[in-house]
């Protein structure tokens, strides 16, 4: 299935998403981005992503699925499942932070930045990025201005990249397609049993509650504590 892909190697870039978007165009649906350093990554919210170590993840998936009511956010989602399964194959129990943190013993181990781009009101591409710290010095992940890990620090061994990206772009591909048919529905269990948050104590929009789970549609259901319930489409979750 891999040898189906078409996959852009790049040494170093800015970032493999702004390549991607800017490149869409010429670039076809599920062509990867993969590169060996970006100078740079970016996260959400203008957050910047480390990026200059070799030996760790920076890709971007570009997609543009035909049809209408593209289930866009919740491909972000299935990615973040995707990931959950595959650090499994290493003995790594990794947790989903909603929407779209990947988390080891609440250490972040791997983030998603998905963007869009439109044309004159249609979307012209979705660019999936993906970045997973699989290689880095307790120095490093130490400096990071959250709680960090990385994959050889937990399995206390380095990481073969070609052989994780492999595994991620085999489990990904494998489902993705039926994944676009079926939707969010058809993942939401795994979604919520793979989940950190759920129970626990949050804030996110100003709104403090519990988050309960999610929504057949993957937004957040967060109870306050005059029971109220809210539904929550996008931010930036915090346990506390
Ligand atoms: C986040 O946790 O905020 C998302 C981090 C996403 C980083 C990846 S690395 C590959 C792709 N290119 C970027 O500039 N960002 C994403």
């Amino acid at each position: 299935m891999l040898n189906k892909l078409k996959i852009v190697q790049l040494g170093e870039v800015d970032s493999t998403n702004s390549y991607a978007l800017r490149n869409l165009s010429s670039l076809d649906d599920k062509t990867i981005i993969i590169a060996e350093t970006q100078t740079s990554g970016r996260g959400r919210f203008e957050r910047k992503w480390i990026s200059d170590v070799p030996n760790n993840v920076y890709l971007s998936i570009v997609l543009k699925p035909s049809g209408e009511n593209i289930p866009y956010s919740n491909i972000t989602q299935y990615a973040c499942l995707v990931l959950t399964r595959v650090f499994e194959k290493y003995k790594i129990d990794a947790r989903i932070k909603w929407p779209n943190d990947i988390l080891v013993d609440n250490k972040k181990i791997s983030g998603i930045l998905s963007e869009m781009s439109y044309g004159c009101s249609t979307v012209r591409g979705f660019v999936l990025g993906i970045g997973v710290n699989l290689n880095l010095s307790e120095e490093l992940v130490n400096s990071i201005n959250q709680p960090a890990t990385a994959l050889n620090l937990l399995i206390k061994n380095d990481v073969d990249k070609i052989e994780f990206v492999n595994l991620f772009l085999e489990e990904f591909f494998k489902s993705y397609d039926e994944f676009l048919v079926s939707g969010f529905s058809s993942i939401k269990n795994e979604y919520e049993q793979k989940s950190l948050f759920i129970g626990k104590n949050i804030e996110i929009n100003n709104i403090n509650g519990i988050a309960r789970g999610v929504t057949a549609d993957g937004e957040l259901i967060v109870v306050d504590k005059n029971n109220v319930e809210h539904i929550v489409l996008a931010g930036d979750l915090l346990m506390i």
